[in-house]
């Protein structure tokens, strides 16, 4: 699957956004080890602690159907659904992706006008705490 695809992805999974609190509109793209792409988008609520970010959805939408194994995540995001940069995931989505993924794990940045950045987890998540490295 090409970043370009995963973008348009994630692009139209920020289309189901449900942000009625922010207006900031967000929408993921997970791709998975056997070629399943799993959509997100975050979903707002009332008490505003409950809500959910786009990347998180994906990944809790793939890890409950049974995958482990991650390459890739496209991401975007703006007010109003309008993209005028590249979108750097939260560290709470960081610290999600470091639960499943290896540092070669890739974060497409959706920017405007059809635009990426790629960077790894290792690069985005430096010194991070991770099951694998400190708790066997
Ligand atoms: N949000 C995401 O969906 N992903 C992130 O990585 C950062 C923030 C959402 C949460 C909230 O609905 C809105 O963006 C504004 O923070």
């Amino acid at each position: 699957m090409s970043p370009e695809k995963l973008v348009a992805m994630a692009k139209e999974a920020m289309t189901h956004a449900y942000a009625p609190y922010s207006g900031y509109k967000v929408g993921a793209a997970l791709l998975c080890a056997d070629g399943t792409v799993y959509s997100g988008c975050n979903i707002e609520n009332a008490s505003y602690t409950p809500t959910i970010c786009a990347e998180r959805t994906a990944f809790f939408k793939a890890v409950y159907d049974g995958h482990r194994d991650f390459k890739a995540i496209a991401v975007c995001g703006g007010k109003d659904g309008v993209i005028t940069g590249a979108f750097p995931p939260c560290g709470v989505c960081r610290q999600v992706m470091r639960e499943f993924c290896e540092d070669d794990f890739l974060i497409h940045m959706a920017g405007a006008e059809g635009t990426w950045e790629t960077h790894t987890l290792a690069e985005i998540l430096p010194c991070s705490f991770s099951a694998k490295k400190h708790m066997r």
